[in-house]
Formats: C-alpha cells, sequence, structure tokens
C-alpha cells in the first residue's frame, strides 16, 4: 500500500504512471485523512489518460472503476458524517451530489456488467468533473467549519453499543 495518510482506500499500487495532474496543497480540504481519499481521483485521472482513444485496454479502464466503487462507499459515508457532526449547513445538498456521484459510478459498473465496453472518454469526464466541480468547489467549502463547528443542528443519533450512526 502507499501511505497515503489513514486511508485504506488509497491509490493503487502498480507501474508508475506518467502524472497529468499532481497533487498540490491548493487541493487540500484540511482533512488529512479526506485528502488521501481525494488523491484516489488524481489517481484515476492519471490511469485513465493514457487510455484515452486506445483500445484492447478496457481491463485498465474497469479497474479504475472498481477502485472508485470502494471510493464512493467509503468517502462519501465518511465525508458526510462529519459534515453533519461539525453541523456544515450545506450537508444535505452536499449528499444529493455524492448521491449523484454514487449513482454514475454504479451505473458504469452495472452497464459493464451487462456487456458494455469500458468507456475511458466518458470515465474521465466523470473524474474531471469530480475533482474540478466538487473536490475543488463543494469539499472545500466545509473547509472553514472544520476549525470551528458550528452549534450542532441535527441530533447524533447512537446504537445501543454506544456508536452514532
Ligand atoms: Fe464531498
Ligand atoms: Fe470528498
Amino acid at each position: 500500500m502507499t501511505d497515503a495518510p489513514g486511508s485504506d482506500i488509497a491509490p493503487a499500487e502498480g507501474e508508475p504512471v506518467a502524472s497529468f495532474i499532481a497533487w498540490t496543497e491548493a487541493m487540500s480540504v484540511g482533512h488529512e485523512r479526506f485528502d488521501g481519499h481525494h488523491r484516489v481521483i488524481i489517481d484515476g485521472l492519471n490511469r485513465v489518460h493514457p487510455l484515452l482513444g486506445t483500445t484492447g485496454r478496457e481491463a485498465e479502464v474497469h479497474a479504475v472503476i472498481e477502485t472508485l466503487e470502494d471510493f464512493v462507499l467509503v468517502h462519501f459515508s465518511e465525508e458526510e458524517r462529519l459534515l453533519r457532526e461539525i453541523g456544515y449547513p450545506d450537508w444535505r445538498p452536499h449528499k444529493a451530489m455524492h448521491d449523484a456521484m454514487y449513482e454514475l459510478v454504479f451505473k458504469m459498473k452495472a452497464d459493464i456488467e451487462h456487456g458494455r465496453t469500458p468507456d475511458a472518454q466518458l470515465l474521465f469526464a466523470i473524474l474531471n468533473d469530480w475533482l474540478v466541480g466538487h473536490i475543488l468547489g463543494e469539499d472545500r467549502k466545509y473547509i472553514p467549519y472544520l476549525d470551528h463547528p458550528a452549534p450542532r443542528a441535527e441530533p447524533i443519533w447512537h446504537r445501543s453499543n454506544g456508536r452514532p450512526f
């Protein structure tokens, strides 16, 4: 595994890829673990970029989609939970954006399972939107709340074992 901070969905190991885009501090959301998660999207862009316009490399496109499946399951739920906990006022529309991305990833996966050829161009466009529109646009909006949580608007419920959900 790489040593991406606290990440169990870190960028995949493998042959080095020529970087189409590199991580910079300007992409940070001020949360080490989530930055580690977000690097999966950068890694996806770097892996898909050399596949654009190629044929016969569909398995590599598929592999990136499978990584994204892990990403949406882990990252979205953790981020949504934290946004609620810090009282981020727009956590509901933020979750709705996550839900839409979740649908995109699972539709791509379902299409492939039904025989559709993995589409590098479509995947690249989705990842690019994800980085520019969501991580750099929407995710960075919660940065001020990480240091100064708002008074909690939503109750945090606890299971009988005492863990929040
Ligand atoms: Fe997000
Ligand atoms: Fe995020």
